[in-house]
């Protein structure tokens, strides 16, 4: 079963500190959202590619979409909301099909890899939600008012990245619910871990599937773009 992706680029990048939405930002001669948009293109599955952005970017966006698609693969360009969750139910309306698989990306994560794409394809098939991830590296202790509670233990913790999978059916219903409530989950499986049975299952991605989000992340992002190209 091929799949649709949204692939989200409508947030402001406040953080990073630049005059513009830094998914529009160089990286080595290419803005930081064509970067998982030529992955998305390279992988036979995808079917769709559903991009979200900000209105007064959709013609900026359109120009970047028209230097990268050359094969005229089917792209919609749709408009965010002012959270991430609303972006991503503004990009579920544009489904061709609910019945499809729909990945959701950030756009502000250029390094996901074909492999890694293909490993949760695979399992989303087999479990219907899935998500990627990475053991988390460092030593994590909870704090109150500056004192140390506890140190929690490691070997459950996974910090979790994108694209998530599943059913477009099965997030469009817990979108809705979320909606309902006006409950904002942190990320697309938190949605589904709060209003629905199914389990999500983890996939090991790569530790250089990052979120570009400070001005040092641009530094190591472009250190990753360098060493791929060599
Ligand atoms: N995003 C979106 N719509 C929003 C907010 C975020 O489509 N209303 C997208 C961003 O473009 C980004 C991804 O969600 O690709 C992850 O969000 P984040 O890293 O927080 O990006 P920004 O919200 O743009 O950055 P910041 O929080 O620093 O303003
Ligand atoms: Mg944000």
């Amino acid at each position: 079963l091929d799949y649709e992706v949204i692939l989200l680029g409508a947030g402001q990048g406040k953080r990073m500190g630049a005059s513009r939405n830094k998914i529009l930002l160089h990286l080595i001669g290419k803005p930081v959202i064509s970067y998982s948009l030529n992955t998305f293109l390279n992988d036979p599955a995808c079917k769709h590619i559903i991009l979200v952005t900000q209105e007064d970017e959709q013609d900026l966006l359109a120009a970047v979409v028209k230097k990268e698609n050359k094969k005229k693969h089917p792209i919609t360009i749709v408009s965010g909301g002012s959270e991430r969750q609303y972006s991503v139910f503004n990009g579920l309306k544009a489904l061709l099909d609910p019945k499809n698989i729909v990945m959701v990306h950030d756009g502000a994560r250029p390094f996901v890899s074909l492999a890694q794409l293909k490993l949760l394809h695979r399992k989303v098939q087999e479990t219907r939600a899935a998500i990627l991830g990475v053991p988390v590296k460092d030593t994590i202790k909870r704090v109150v008012d500056g004192i140390v509670e506890e140190t929690v233990p490691r070997e459950t913790l996974w910090q979790v990245q994108t694209p998530q999978a599943f059913y477009g059916a099965d997030l469009l219903a817990v979108h809705v619910r979320a909606q309902q409530e006006h409950y904002l989950g942190t990320d697309d499986a938190s949605l589904i871990e709060k209003y629905s049975d199914l389990p999500v299952s983890m996939v090991l991605g790569s530790y250089e599937n990052i979120k570009l989000t400070t001005p040092e992340d641009m530094l190591i992002g472009e250190a990753i773009v360098k060493r791929r190209r060599n």
